[in-house]
């Protein structure tokens, strides 16, 4: 791993979080030999709005019995979701090992072994043959990597031609001072925004047809002040994304949510094809 990848790995390192995450199932009497996925959905999808965001992002195209690559696929919520509701065989790939680990245990536990495969690595240099999925899916990642020449270009590279390319991310608004900790960052160092003006431009520039946009930004916004509002009266959730973003979430969702606010920073999510 290179040093910058060593720092964004460390940010989003969290010790025994597979074990954690049964601690806390089986603290709320949950069986874990009859664990749904359901159980989990408040943990294993790692981006605003979570699961309820995921299945619309599915609905955008025939997903159904696809085979898919999730570029950041951190613990595997969105791979088990299209596997278990679309029949998809969903390969993730991950720089974070913990989260890998995490992913392959808990689509054991929801008996999704068999459809969900998640494997350590860089999206940046994906290890993928040319054209071997039918679907790209990424959610919340570019934030982490500077070369996004690479990382789209790579998407494009293991895209069947005719296949498609969804993403939802987090992009730059407009210019101006953007305050840490984000959840993606504690840091600016490890925090590469562009604007979706010149995402679109690489990704078009690489042969992408665009399909579809639909902008997330107000959605995100509900959400993240019904959530804060939430946690403010009860406390935090018994199995919530704070078992990965730790004691810093509130200010994380804080800062987040004022920059989505304040127009610096936007939510969007798209369909391009190959
Ligand atoms: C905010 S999380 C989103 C995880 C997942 N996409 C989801 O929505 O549930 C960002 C993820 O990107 C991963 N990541 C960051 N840089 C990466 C890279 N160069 N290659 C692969 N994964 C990366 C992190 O390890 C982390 O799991």
């Amino acid at each position: 791993m290179n040093p910058l990848d060593q720092k964004i790995e460390a940010h989003y390192h969290k010790e025994g979080l597979f074990e954690e995450i049964l601690t806390r199932l089986e603290n709320q009497n949950i069986d874990l030999k009859r664990l749904q996925r359901t159980d989990i959905a408040g943990v294993d999808e790692f981006h605003v709005r979570g699961a309820a965001v995921s299945k619309e992002l599915a609905k955008t195209i025939d997903i159904e019995g696809k085979k898919v690559l999730d570029m950041g696929s951190g613990l595997g919520g969105p791979c088990r979701m299209l596997a278990d509701e679309f029949n998809c065989t969903a390969t993730g790939i991950d720089l974070s090992p913990e989260f890998v680990r995490t992913a392959n245990a808990l689509s054991k536990l929801v008996g999704l072994e068999d459809k969900t495969f998640f494997i350590q690595g860089s999206a940046a240099q994906l290890p993928f043959e040319d054209n071997s999925f039918d679907v790209i899916w990424t959610q919340h990642v570019q934030m982490n990597i500077p070369d996004k020449q690479k990382f789209y270009g790579e998407a494009h590279r293991v895209l069947k031609s005719g296949g498609h390319f969804l993403y939802y991310d987090i992009f730059r608004k407009k210019d101006g001072d953007i305050l840490y900790p984000m959840p993606w960052a504690s840091e600016e160092a490890l925090s590469f925004l562009i604007k979706n003006d010149e995402m679109a431009q690489i990704v078009e520039n690489l042969g992408f047809k665009p399909l579809s946009k639909t902008s997330q930004t107000e959605t995100g916004i509900e959400f993240f002040t019904s959530l804060l509002a939430k946690v403010k009266q009860y406390g935090p959730p018994k199995l919530g994304l704070n078992v990965l973003m730790g004691e810093s979430t509130v200010s994380k969702l804080t800062n987040l949510l004022a920059h989505l606010e304040k127009g610096l920073l936007m939510l969007e999510s798209g369909v391009y094809q190959k």
